[in-house]
């Protein structure tokens, strides 16, 4: 195994979010890959990530040769205020010059079974692999309150085993259905970002900091790409019951 990890903490939420922008820019910057494929994370937290590429980045970053995936989608019609596209899709794809074909998001409206193979098999067809598994350059995610990341909750560990690139997987306390990548793409990216701020993720992120019993349950402390980095961009309330 040979994960790169680094924690960085700081002081405020958008400073953690103005920091992870720029390791996404600097990424980019840095390489001469033709192309970038990129899966966003959903919830409300990546609102003000896509906010700062969308304005500090949107003419600094080359979105032609960008590809925007989705770790998960909750199955739900495309302009429904759940739908993770939506979210990135009022923050960031309406404000900058990306190519309509580089939009690549999981249909919620689909059914979602039939949608977690479609999506994977457009997943295997455009992206390189590594081994078995396609490689995204990144995937950031984020932290449930309850531990999960993408759509795998708690005591998914199946999931986060799966042998497909995609599954379907239901909010244990909604039963809103969700289509996620599973953990072996997961730790199959080049590197992951997780962005995980405020206080009600602080026990959390205490029990996978300091590899507790309870964090065993987590598909979070599972995250760990075999041949890449993981950077978690942290605030100071996330942190705030770490030593
Ligand atoms: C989703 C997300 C999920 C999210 C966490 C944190 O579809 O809900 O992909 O994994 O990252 O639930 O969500 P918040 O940022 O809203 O706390």
């Amino acid at each position: 195994m040979s994960t790169s990890v680094e924690v960085k903490i700081f002081p405020t939420q958008k400073k953690a979010v103005k920091s992870l922008a720029k390791g996404i820019y600097k990424f980019i910057s840095d390489s001469t890959q033709k192309r970038f494929d990129i899966a966003l994370s959903g919830g409300s937290t990546p609102k003000l990530l896509l906010d700062v590429l969308a304005g500090k980045y949107s003419d600094k970053l080359p979105w032609e040769r960008i590809h925007l995936w989705w770790g998960d989608e909750r199955c739900v019609p495309p302009d429904s205020k759940e739908s993770n596209f939506k979210m990135a899709a009022g923050h960031l794809i309406s404000k900058i010059a990306i190519p309509d074909e580089n939009i690549h998001r999981i249909k919620g409206e689909n059914v979602p079974e039939e949608e977690a193979i479609k999506y994977a098999k457009q997943i295997k067809a455009q992206l390189n692999s590594r081994g078995d598994w396609p490689v995204f350059d990144l995937i950031i995610l984020g932290l449930g309150d309850d531990g999960h990341t993408a759509s795998i909750f708690p005591y998914q560990m199946d999931v986060f085993r799966h042998d497909d690139i995609c599954t379907v997987t239901q909010h244990p306390i909604t039963g809103q259905k969700r289509v996620t990548l599973t953990g072996k793409v997961l730790n199959n990216a080049n590197r992951v970002f997780f962005l995980v701020t405020g206080k009600s993720k602080s026990m959390r992120i205490a029990e996978i900091m300091n590899d507790d019993e309870a964090a065993k349950l987590l598909p979070a402390y599972y995250i760990e790409p075999e041949n890449g980095e993981l950077t978690w961009y942290i605030d100071q309330d996330a942190a705030a019951l770490l030593q």
